[in-house]
């Protein structure tokens, strides 16, 4: 006689399929490859110059000519594209953010320069005002207020230059409302209908951003905080809403900023709209593993590829990591 469907179920054994590696290599689900990678970079002025930076040890800032030559090693890993982050010096910030609108600023540069020397790494510019403000906002603060129409202005003009200088993917990271229909039409109207936008869809108001503020200047800047246009942490059906927005204003790309403390954000995200999707492992996950690292508590390379495959499992094409030249090196070594 036939066993029974309990007799069966109670046969099953989960761990057979575990036992070797090969058969753990055919059943495995999700796999990290140097495909994934968006590599975050930071820029500051001058020539054959780097800087530490004291919260995110590993991580320096690169004058444009190192920026490059970071272009050309990613490249050479095999790392799809970079995204690059100015440190402007303080004399050149102002209260409106105005050095966005050079067209020769330091993003600018650092964009046609890498673009000249590996024109086949893809260049992700950041167009938000943070960088270049006096106060450290995202947007033009007028008697207190974040001035939203005003400010998406300015980054859809931004993103022209962006265009203009040899960006591939625009990055608006600010959270203003309209900005990426504005920012579509700007380069639409300059010509540049090629050029596509990787929208922070989703950007929370997070303390994870902590040592980015170090790594671009806006740390003793900021006052207040950007509760009042970063999404709230306690919110996941907004988020949805927003994403939805960005992808009807004509969003290539979406984005969910910061990453491991909002996997579940990630996988809604991908459910829901089907589009390519990434994370932003922001600076404090970073400088969090690290720690770790550093107090002998796991080791770096496992914690930080599980860390990958959290993503992947959530539903991410790419993450933006700073570990990315690390993990293209952990990848290649296993080849
Ligand atoms: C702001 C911006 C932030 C980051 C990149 N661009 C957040 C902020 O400073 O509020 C954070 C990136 C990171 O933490 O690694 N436009």
């Amino acid at each position: 006689m036939a066993a029974s469907v309990d007799e069966i179920t109670s046969r099953r054994r989960m761990r057979r399929n575990r036992r070797f590696d090969w058969s753990r290599r055919l059943v495995r689900e999700n796999r990290v490859t140097v495909d994934d990678l968006i590599w975050p970079i930071f820029l500051i002025e001058g020539t054959d110059r780097t800087e530490p930076i004291d919260a995110m040890p590993g991580v320096e800032r690169l004058s444009v000519d190192r920026a490059v030559a970071a272009a050309i090693e990613a490249a050479e890993l095999g790392i799809p594209a970079i995204a690059t982050f100015p440190y402007i010096p303080l004399e050149k910030r102002d209260a409106s953010g105005s050095n966005i609108l050079l067209p020769d600023n330091l993003i600018n540069a650092a964009t046609r320069a890498i673009k000249e020397a590996v024109p086949h790494i893809g260049v992700i510019t950041d167009v938000a005002l943070d960088p270049f403000t006096s106060h450290g906002h995202d947007g033009i603060l007028v008697d207190g207020i974040i001035v939203n129409d005003a400010t998406v202005e300015q980054i859809a003009k931004a993103a022209v230059l962006q265009a203009e200088a040899g960006a591939d993917i625009i990055a608006p990271s600010d959270m203003m409302d309209g900005r990426i229909g504005a920012i579509r039409e700007a380069l639409d109207d300059a010509g540049y209908q090629d050029v596509a936008i990787m929208s922070y869809a989703t950007k929370f108001a997070s303390a994870f951003y902590g040592p980015y503020r170090e790594a671009v200047g806006t740390l003793g800047l900021l006052q207040g905080d950007k509760n009042t246009y970063y999404l709230d942490p306690s919110n996941s059906d907004e988020a949805l809403r927003e994403t939805e927005l960005d992808l009807e204003e004509g969003a290539d790309m979406v984005m969910v900023k910061p990453g491991m403390p909002y996997l579940d954000i990630i996988r809604r995200v991908k459910d829901a709209f089907a589009m390519p999707t990434f994370a932003y492992q922001v600076s404090g996950e970073y400088s969090i593993l690290l720690a770790g690292v550093e107090k002998g508590l796991f080791d770096e390379r496992r914690a930080v590829m599980e860390s990958m495959l959290a993503f992947k499992r959530a539903g991410c094409d790419g993450v933006m990591t700073y570990f990315a030249p690390k993990i293209a090196r952990w990848l290649a070594q296993n080849g």
